[in-house]
C-alpha cells in the first residue's frame, strides 16, 4: 500500500518541524479556534513552581503560546525558547520581541532531540506538544534529564489518550472528522494534521509517561488531568531530577 504524507512524517519525525514551517503563520488563528487550548497550557505551565530567577527552557515552543503560561512568574531569569521550525520561531520572536531586547527571551533554532547545552545546567524545562514528535521518547527524556540540574522541574504536556478501549477510536472520530478537515480549511495544508491524528493513536497513555519519566532518572512524578472532555486526550507530567 502507498504511504500517505502522513505517514512519511510519522516515519520521519525529524522532518517534522520543516513540515511546521508551511503553516507557521496560521498556527495562532488555527489553535486560538480550538476550545480551551490557551487555558490548558496556561494549567501546565503553572506546574512549574518558579521563583522568578530561573533559566528555562521552552522545548518545542511553536509561535510561543506555550511561553506565555509562564513568562509572567519569570522576573530575573531568562527563558530560551527552542524549536526546529524557522517559521515558526519567527512568529515567536515578533510575539517576544520587546522581551528579546530586555534580553529575558532568547529564540533557538535547534532540534530537540540534541539539545546544545551543558549537563546540569537548567533549571526547568517545558515541553508542550513537543515529546509526541521524538523519534526516540526514550533518549529525548534522558537528554532532558542530563541538562537539568539536580532538584530541577520537567513538565511535559501533550495529548496522551487515557487508558480506556473508547479512547482511541472517539479520538479517531474527531481527529479523522473534525480536526482534519476544520485546520485543513484554516491553514491550506492537511499533511501536519493528519499527521497529528495518527501520532496521538501511536503516543504513550499517561502511565506509560510516567514510568518512562521515572526509569530515567525523575523522581515526585505527577500525572495531571485537564477538565471537561479534554480529560480523555489531554494530559500533563510534572518529574523532579533526582
Ligand atoms: C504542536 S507545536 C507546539 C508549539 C507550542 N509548544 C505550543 O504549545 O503551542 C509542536 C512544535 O514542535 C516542534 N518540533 C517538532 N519536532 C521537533 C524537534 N525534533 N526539535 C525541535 N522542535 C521540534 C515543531 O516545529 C512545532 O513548532
Amino acid at each position: 500500500m502507498q504511504k500517505t504524507s502522513a505517514d512519511i512524517l510519522f516515519d520521519n519525525k525529524q522532518i517534522v518541524p520543516k513540515e511546521f514551517n508551511k503553516v507557521a503563520d496560521k498556527y495562532d488563528f488555527a489553535t486560538s479556534m480550538s476550545q480551551g487550548y490557551q487555558e490548558d497550557l496556561n494549567r501546565s505551565g503553572q506546574l512549574l513552581q518558579l521563583k522568578g530567577d530561573e533559566l528555562v527552557l521552552d522545548v518545542c515552543c511553536g509561535t510561543g503560546k506555550s511561553t506565555l503560561s509562564f513568562l509572567d512568574k519569570i522576573t530575573t531569569g531568562k527563558v530560551i525558547c527552542i524549536d526546529n521550525s524557522e517559521g515558526m520561531l519567527a512568529v515567536a520572536a515578533q510575539k517576544f520581541s520587546k522581551q528579546i531586547q530586555q534580553g529575558k527571551i532568547e529564540i533557538s533554532l535547534q532540534d530537540a532531540m540534541q539539545l546544545d547545552f551543558a549537563t546540569n545546567s537548567v533549571d526547568a524545562i517545558f515541553m508542550a506538544y513537543g515529546l509526541r514528535n521524538m523519534p526516540d521518547y526514550e533518549k529525548c527524556i534522558g537528554n532532558l534529564h542530563r541538562i537539568l540540574k539536580p532538584g530541577g522541574q520537567l513538565v511535559i504536556h501533550d495529548y496522551s489518550l487515557r487508558d480506556v478501549w473508547y479512547a482511541k477510536p472517539l479520538w479517531a472520530i474527531l481527529g479523522y472528522g473534525f480536526i482534519v478537515p476544520f485546520c485543513t480549511i484554516v491553514s491550506g495544508s492537511a499533511n501536519i494534521y493528519t499527521y497529528l491524528i495518527k501520532s496521538v493513536l501511536n503516543f504513550l497513555n499517561p502511565s506509560q509517561i510516567s514510568i518512562l519519566l521515572e526509569k530515567k532518572g525523575f523522581t515526585n512524578v505527577t500525572i495531571h488531568n485537564h477538565p471537561s472532555w479534554r480529560s480523555l486526550f489531554f494530559h500533563s507530567f510534572r518529574a523532579i531530577k533526582k
